[in-house]
């Protein structure tokens, strides 16, 4: 049976990167913990973002593991389409972490359950969203209101673990109101629930995405919970996420915003991790990863307009590249794109 155009350039990213082969780095021999450890960059959730074509460029770019978009346990209780077409992971992925957001414990065992059966080996964790400040979210009770129910979080926590057999694990924000820093005492909660790890972004919930991280209480959490913590956080590059794990002594780190435009970030840290020298990308790397990039959006289904945040991203910094951005708010097609990328490609060959 010959191959769809689709599988072809999938495969043919996913063997050239070496992820086809690539055992489940999270899935492994040894505790959670340990695989947490031995795997620290993980690539973070991202609503809007993290779709299957992004997971991919940071699998290729060195992550052990990616995160879904958030889910809705609602949308998953109703059988909606479009939630689950958040969950799936795509065939070329070898593993996916499932983040879930909502604030019925029902709904969440429903979820649990069906997100395992569904997702099945490719299931490296479950992450429950107690960060989210967005208010659509909030409203419901769930994301960062969870901060203020504590009792309610624990039992969400517990029903999960009970649903799965794969680690339950929590994203929490450092308070939900400037000065009222919750994150220490909320982890110790959930972590006695069963989390197996917290995920903690050291921002209030109210500062949205303002302001500047606080890594100090990633370190005060680290110091509340037995279990890992993972950082998040202004985590720009592979430098920081180094300093992250070594200043806040967590086991491992969520790159968010710093990986736009830079699959490679994980690799990279990987790379300074080990006491390698930080070697930045070519403009000739940014824009094949750039073309790359918008054809997995293409061959996962993606809507190719994503295609125009990450021409700002991959080609920031590149020469005239604002006109560049400014001609990609106009492409609609994957051609549309691809002929931007051959006019790239002459002028960085004649520069
Ligand atoms: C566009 C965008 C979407 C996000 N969506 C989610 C999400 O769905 N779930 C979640 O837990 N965090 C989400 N976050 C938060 C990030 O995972 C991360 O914790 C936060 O951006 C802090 O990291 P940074 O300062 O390095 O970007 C989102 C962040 C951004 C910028």
């Amino acid at each position: 049976m010959s191959e769809s155009p689709v599988r072809s350039i999938l495969m043919q990213c996913a063997t050239r990167s070496g992820l086809a082969e690539t055992p489940c780095a999270l899935c492994g021999e040894g505790t959670f913990a340990e695989r947490l450890a031995a795997s620290p960059f993980l690539m973070a959730p991202m609503a809007g973002v993290s779709d299957a074509a992004y997971r991919l460029m940071a699998r290729v770019g060195g992550a052990p593991l990616a995160y879904s978009e958030m889910v809705s346990v609602t949308g998953i209780h109703y059988h909606s389409q479009k939630t689950w077409e958040l969950v799936l992971p795509h065939e070329v992925e070898p593993n996916i972490a499932v983040q879930l957001f909502g604030s019925d414990p029902e709904h969440f065992v429903e979820a649990v359950y069906n997100v395992t059966q569904a997702v099945g080996d490719k299931l490296a964790l479950i992450d429950i969203n107690m960060a989210c400040p967005v208010p659509k979210v909030t409203k419901g009770g769930g994301g960062s209101a969870l901060l203020d129910e504590p009792e309610l979080a624990a039992r969400i926590v517990r029903a999960c673990v009970g649903a799965t057999v794969v680690p339950v694990t929590v994203k929490i924000r450092r308070g939900r109101r400037m000065g009222e820093e919750v994150a220490p005492e909320f982890a110790r909660y959930v972590a006695d629930a069963g989390a197996q790890a917290v995920a903690v972004h050291g921002r209030y919930a109210n500062q949205m995405y303002r302001g500047e991280a606080d890594w100090d209480v990633v370190a005060r959490v680290v110091q509340a919970v037995d279990v890992p913590v993972i950082g998040s956080g202004d985590v720009r590059g592979a430098e920081d996420a180094v300093r992250m794990l070594r200043e806040c002594g967590c086991a491992a780190v969520m790159l968010a915003r710093g990986t736009y435009g830079n699959p490679w970030v994980f690799g990279q840290a990987q790379h300074v991790l080990e006491g390698a020298a930080f070697v930045p990308p070519t403009a000739n790397q940014r824009i094949e990863a750039f073309c790359e990039h918008v054809r997995l959006l293409e061959a996962t289904g993606a809507h190719m307009a994503r295609g125009r945040s990450l021409a700002g991203w991959y080609l920031r910094g590149l020469p005239r590249a604002a006109y560049w951005r400014g001609l990609a708010t106009s492409c609609v097609t994957l051609e549309d794109y691809l002929s931007l990328v051959d006019r790239l490609r002459a002028e960085v060959a004649c520069a």
